[in-house]
């Protein structure tokens, strides 16, 4: 039998407006849902967070989000989180469905002709057992070369804010994913931080050749509607507005316009 979409919203959560990339594509796919797009900001850059503490913080942050907000399902477009803490989450709230993101190392191995694939993530995603656990299962076969940026999710969030971004900086940071060996040449770089599509274009034009950058956001995005109870296609539950929420409480005005452009209330 089919039902009217809950009221109850989906919570996107991220380090920062990284998850953003998300959203446009959550949106797109299940237009009658409300939305909670969380940023910890207080806690931003993930990248550089000492294992233990960082998981403490989020399993202690979702119980408070989910008493909250009563999400129907959370969504995590953040692979140094999700990484990190996605079972210890599902374990502590086996009631929540949480869906992840990881690097999109199998699909990125099924693609790539040169057998040579680049994976570019926070320094915390890089050195994750889980990052290199899907390396061993899923790419066996391919040569990936993992590099850990300490600035670029930084310099996403200030290119959104300002419009302008330093591309000797972007440059300095993508370079090491360019590898030739033996006449053959990188063919795909995993885009494994979800602020990085936001570069995407200033990346290709500052590549040394083409490659192709491996978005995950719809993926995320149909991993969710696929969980979700169907809704029927009739009219879509009453909802009150998309709401964002900065943990650290401080939004000045340029992020604020950002999250209106985005359609969200803060
Ligand atoms: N956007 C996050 C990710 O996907 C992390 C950025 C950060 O906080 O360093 O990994």
């Amino acid at each position: 039998m089919s039902a009217a979409a809950s009221e109850r919203p989906i919570l996107l959560f991220d380090s920062g407006i990284g998850g953003l990339t998300v959203l446009r594509e959550a949106r797109v796919l299940m237009p009658d849902r409300r939305f909670v797009y969380i940023a910890d900001d207080a806690a931003f850059p993930y990248g550089n967070w000492e294992e233990e503490e960082l998981r403490a913080r989020l399993v202690s942050l979702f119980g408070a989000l989910i008493a909250e907000f009563d999400p129907e399902i959370c969504m995590i477009p953040c692979n140094t989180a999700s990484t990190l803490a996605l079972g210890d989450l599902r374990t502590a709230y086996p009631e929540t469905p949480f869906v992840g993101t990881v690097p999109a190392i199998k699909p990125a191995a099924e693609r790539t002709r040169s057998g040579l694939v680049s994976v570019l993530a926070t320094p915390g995603t890089v050195k994750r057992q889980y990052t290199r656990d899907l390396i061993t299962q899923w790419a066996a076969k391919c040569e990936v070369t993992l590099i850990g940026s300490v600035v670029l999710a930084a310099l996403a969030e200030d290119y959104m804010r300002s419009g302008f971004v330093d591309e000797d900086a972007v440059r300095a940071e993508v370079a090491p994913c360019f590898v030739e060996r033996d006449g053959r040449r990188t063919d795909i770089v995993v885009l494994a931080c979800t602020h990085y599509p936001f570069l995407a274009n200033r990346m290709r034009k500052i590549a040394p050749w083409p490659v192709d950058w491996l978005d995950p956001a719809e993926a995320i995005a149909r991993r969710a509607l696929s969980i979700l109870p169907r809704s029927d296609s009739g009219e879509p539950a009453p909802r009150g507005p998309d709401v964002a929420r900065f943990t650290s409480g401080r939004t000045d005005l340029v992020s604020r316009r950002l999250l209106q452009g985005f359609g969200l209330k803060v």
